[in-house]
């Protein structure tokens, strides 16, 4: 399985993005657009961060009736991404349905990965709000599972929930983890947050990390640093 190190181009513009991204001449970093960035600047940036060479995360979290997640998995699937992503919680059919959207004429399709629970929701309000009297590590992994059967790739969750997800899936199914903080560093709002080398140790394919880059002074050797921690 190959590991890797996502940057979170969590920026308002494609200027700003630009900005950044070329502050990298020697490494072409795996790179995730999401919500703001798509919606302000368009399918545009998308094909122009992979013109420049980039590997890209789309994370546009769809989540809506099979058939219009697999037209709106279609559209994607023309942007020539590597990774799409959905949230597990429209169920199997819609799942099922956006892997037949991704696919193309040729059979080649973009890694699809779902969301399972947000990491902004904890015990408290997936019982009081969403009145799922289950426990929270439970439903990740039945979302897991969920995601596995309908023939998708693999889930975003917790760094800390890669090892379980893996034991319960399989080691070919990935696992992408946000929630990257160096013990030195800002958590900000992330709660469950582990460092790259652990991360590495308990099983991530993919770490997703935003701000300790991207907020960083020197954003190429913050990135340098966390790729030595997690792939050696
Ligand atoms: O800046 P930071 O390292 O916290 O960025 C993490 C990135 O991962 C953000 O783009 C955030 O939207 C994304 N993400 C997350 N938790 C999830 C899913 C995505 O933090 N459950």
């Amino acid at each position: 399985m190959s590991k890797d190190v996502i940057v979170a181009c969590d920026f308002s513009s494609a200027e700003k993005t630009y900005e950044f991204l070329d502050k990298f001449t020697d490494v072409k970093p795996f790179v995730k657009i999401g919500m703001e960035l798509f919606y302000s600047a368009g399918p545009e940036i998308v094909k122009e961060i992979k013109k420049r060479g980039h590997k890209i995360f789309l994370d546009l979290k769809l989540h809506d009736i099979p058939n219009t997640v697999k037209k709106s998995m279609s559209v994607l699937s023309g942007l020539d991404v590597d990774i799409c992503n959905l949230h597990a919680a429209g169920g199997i059919d819609m799942m099922k349905a956006a892997v037949e959207g991704l696919t193309r004429e040729d059979g080649t399709r973009p890694l699809l990965i779902a969301v399972t629970q947000l990491t902004s929701i904890n015990q408290e309000k997936m019982e009081n709000e969403l009145l799922i009297e289950k426990n929270l590590a439970d439903v990740v992994m039945q979302y897991a599972y969920n995601a596995k059967i309908a023939g998708l790739d693999g889930v975003v969750c917790s760094p800390l929930e890669a090892g379980k997800v893996h034991e319960k899936c399989g080691d070919e199914f990935l696992t992408v983890t946000p929630g990257i903080r160096y013990a030195d560093g800002n958590i900000g709002d992330q709660q469950r947050v582990t460092d790259p080398a652990k991360a590495r140790e308990i099983g991530s394919d993919y770490i997703v990390v935003g701000r300790p880059i991207t907020a960083a002074e020197d954003p190429v050797a913050s990135y340098k640093r966390v790729v030595k921690d997690f792939i050696g």
